[in-house]
C-alpha cells in the first residue's frame, strides 16, 4: 500500500464504525479493520515493503490511523451500550420497581445462634467470654482437674491422643481445662464462660458425635454456695428456653413454661459436691424418644463446687477462694430448641439442613 491508498482506507474505516448500529456488528467491523487479516493491520504490515522514500511517512500515518480507529471503535461501543440501557429504561413494559434477585447469603449455624444467645445471657450476669485451645496437654485436661492417669473417669473420656504420645498432647475431651487456665491467668474474684469444640473417640450415632460443643462456666469468689449455683443455673436455662424458642420455632411454640429441670447428685472428679442437671426433653415433651433414650429427660449439664485440689492446682488459696462451675452440652440444647433428632446433622455440613436457619 502507498500513501495514496490512505484516504480511502480511512474513510471506509470510519464509515463502517459509524454505520454499526449494535455491538455485534461493531465487533465484526473491528475484526475487519484490526483483526489479523484486517485492512488497518494490513496497512501497518505493508510499511516494510513500501518504497523507501514513503516509508517513514507511511509508518507514522498508519500508526496514527490505527490509534484513531481503535479509539473510534471504543467510543462507538460505549455509545451503543449507553443507548441500549437508555432504550431499556424507556421501555414501558420494563418495571424498574420490581425487586431484584436476592444474592445467596450464608446463615449463622444453629450452634452459633444458641451460643451467642447464651453468651448474651451470662454476660448480663457479669461473665466474661474466654477462648482456650482445642489441643490441650494431659495436665490441664486431666491431672489438674483431679483426674490422675489411673482414675476411672478417664474411661469415659475416650481420648484422641496426638503423636508422639510422650508429648502428652490431646484434643481436649471437655471444656473444663479452661477452668485451670482461667484461674491461673485471672485475678479473683471473676466470672468466666468458655465455649468450644470438644472431641471424644466415640462410636457415632443419633446422640453421639466425636466432635461436639460444650460451654463451661466458672464463678470464683469468696463465700460461694450451692444455693448461688442453683439460682444461676435456673435463671440461665429459663432464659435460654424462653425467647429463642419462640423466635426460632413458632410452629412448635415451646416456651420456658414447658421446661422442667431436675437435679441429681452427680460425680465429677473436679467438683464436690457435684450435680447432674436434667431437663425435660422438649423434642417429645417427656414421653420418650430417640434423643432422650425414651426416658423423657435429657442430661443438660454437670455442675458443682470446684474441688479444693483443683483450686490449689490452679494456684488459688482455698482458705480465701471458692468456686462453682458448670459444663453444658451445647449440641444437646441446640437439638432440643430446634427439634433436631440426630446430632450428626450439626457437623454434617448439609446445606439443606443449614439453610433452614435463615
Ligand atoms: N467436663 C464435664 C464433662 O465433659 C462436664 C462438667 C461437669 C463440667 C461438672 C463442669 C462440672 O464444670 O462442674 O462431662
Amino acid at each position: 500500500m502507498t500513501l495514496n491508498d490512505l484516504p480511502s482506507l480511512e474513510l471506509d474505516a470510519f464509515t463502517a464504525i459509524e454505520a454499526a448500529l449494535d455491538e455485534a456488528t461493531l465487533r465484526d467491523v473491528e475484526v475487519q479493520l484490526l483483526g489479523k487479516k484486517g485492512s488497518v493491520t494490513g496497512l501497518v504490515k505493508s510499511v516494510a515493503e513500501a518504497p523507501k522514500e514513503e516509508r517513514a511517512e507511511l509508518g507514522k500515518r498508519s500508526n496514527l490511523l490505527k490509534k484513531a480507529v481503535t479509539e473510534a471503535i471504543d467510543a462507538r461501543r460505549s455509545h451503543l451500550r449507553d443507548a441500549a440501557i437508555r432504550r431499556e429504561l424507556d421501555d414501558r413494559t420494563f418495571d424498574i420497581t420490581l425487586p431484584g434477585t436476592v444474592p445467596a447469603a450464608g446463615t449463622l449455624h444453629p450452634l452459633t445462634l444458641v451460643q451467642e444467645r447464651l453468651e448474651e445471657i451470662v454476660t448480663a450476669m457479669g461473665f466474661t467470654v474466654l477462648d482456650y485451645p482445642e489441643v490441650e496437654d494431659e495436665w490441664h485436661n486431666f491431672e489438674a482437674l483431679n483426674i490422675p492417669a489411673d482414675h476411672p473417669a478417664r474411661d469415659s473420656h475416650d481420648t484422641f491422643w496426638l503423636h508422639p504420645r510422650e508429648h502428652k498432647l490431646l484434643l481436649r475431651t471437655h471444656t473444663s481445662p479452661g477452668q485451670i487456665r482461667a484461674m491461673k491467668e485471672t485475678v479473683p474474684p471473676f466470672r468466666a464462660l468458655f465455649p468450644g469444640k470438644v472431641f471424644r473417640y466415640e462410636a457415632v450415632d443419633a446422640s453421639h458425635e466425636h466432635t461436639f460443643h460444650q460451654i463451661e462456666g466458672l464463678f470464683v469468689d469468696r463465700d460461694v454456695s450451692v444455693a448461688n449455683l442453683i439460682h444461676a443455673m435456673t435463671v440461665m436455662l429459663g432464659q435460654i428456653f424462653s425467647a429463642t424458642v419462640e423466635q426460632s420455632e413458632p410452629k412448635r411454640a415451646r416456651t420456658a413454661a414447658n421446661v422442667k429441670v431436675r437435679l441429681r447428685p452427680g460425680y465429677f472428679p473436679f467438683v464436690e459436691p457435684g450435680f447432674e442437671l436434667d431437663m425435660s426433653c422438649l423434642l417429645c415433651g417427656g414421653t420418650g424418644c430417640k434423643v432422650c433414650k425414651q426416658s423423657g429427660w435429657v442430661e443438660t449439664l454437670g455442675c458443682g463446687l470446684v474441688h479444693p485440689s483443683v483450686l490449689r492446682a490452679a494456684g488459688l488459696d482455698t482458705a480465701e477462694w471458692q468456686a462453682w462451675a458448670f459444663g453444658i452440652g451445647l449440641s444437646r440444647i441446640v437439638m432440643m430448641q430446634y427439634g433436631i433428632d440426630d446430632i450428626r446433622h450439626l457437623m454434617g455440613g448439609d446445606l439443606r439442613f443449614l439453610r433452614q436457619f435463615r
